[in-house]
């Protein structure tokens, strides 16, 4: 961490313009000038990865898919990579796989594939155990196809696992977290310019369509913004066992 690689990211985050016609295009544009130096400022900025990972069971001589996992840092923080027979890291941004492909090799993670691929469409070829997305589900425009394709290769009883960044509804049960008027509406509008949308639709979805193990919802400070805190949730689920 160095105040350059920092005033590379802000300048990516806040000023450079994003350019493309297509999703992965402009995936590529935000992140080409920023791969290098992504891992050391989003330690800072996405938290709850390591937490999430830690308390997900160990899925031990199965398959982990990782979502948008764009430079495999889940790989480090996650304590059962090695009891995995395959892991695969999906993500349709070239450069930060890149970055992901680096770590593999210079770590001699022989069972892990990182794949570029479009996840809303992403088939890993067969049933898997765990499924992840780490602040990826925010930053895909169809969420939802998504969501439904991490349950349709799921195997039954199949884990997924959700860290991200959202905001609440303006009516929430009562044992839920609800956001203010400020937050609900300013979070959303700000993180849009880095395309990346918190939503308040994501966790009732999550919840209509897998069977929720835990829920914890925490809010984390911004890198260079006093005062505000970004709204974050993790959800653990399980695909049940008979649909
Ligand atoms: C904020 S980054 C998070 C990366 C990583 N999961 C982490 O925790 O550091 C969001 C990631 O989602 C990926 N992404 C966005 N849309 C995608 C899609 N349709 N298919 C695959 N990856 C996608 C981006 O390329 C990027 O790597």
């Amino acid at each position: 961490m160095s105040l350059l690689s920092d005033l590379r990211v802000l300048w990516h985050l806040l000023l450079s313009p994003i350019r493309g016609d297509s999703h992965a295009e402009r995936l590529n544009s935000f992140y080409a000038g920023q791969a290098s130096d992504y891992d050391a400022f989003r330690a800072r900025l996405l938290k709850g990865r390591g937490e999430l990972l830690q308390s997900l069971p160990a899925p031990t001589g199965g398959v982990w898919v990782d979502m948008g996992g764009g430079t495999g840092a889940n790989l480090e923080a996650a304590p059962w990579l090695s009891s995995c027979r395959r892991v695969v890291v999906a993500d349709l941004c070239q450069p930060l796989l890149d970055v992901c492909r680096e770590r593999v090799s210079h770590r001699g993670w022989n069972q892990v594939e990182p794949v570029l691929a479009d996840v809303t469409t992403y088939d890993p070829g067969e049933p898997v155990d765990l499924v992840t997305f780490s602040y990826s589900l925010t930053m895909i425009p169809d969420w939802f196809r998504a969501v439904e394709r991490a349950r349709a290769m799921l195997a039954p009883g199949g884990v997924i696992g959700i860290v991200d960044f959202y905001v609440s509804r303006k009516y929430v049960p009562a044992d839920r977290v609800r956001h203010g008027w400020l937050t609900r509406s300013l979070i959303p509008v700000w993180f849009a310019t880095d395309n990346v949308h918190p939503s308040r639709d994501h966790l009732p979805y999550l919840e209509s369509r897998f069977e929720t193990v835990r829920l914890d919802e925490a809010r984390a400070a911004i890198p260079y913004v006093p005062l505000l805190k970004a709204p974050y949730y993790r959800f653990v689920g399980r695909k049940p066992l008979h649909d």
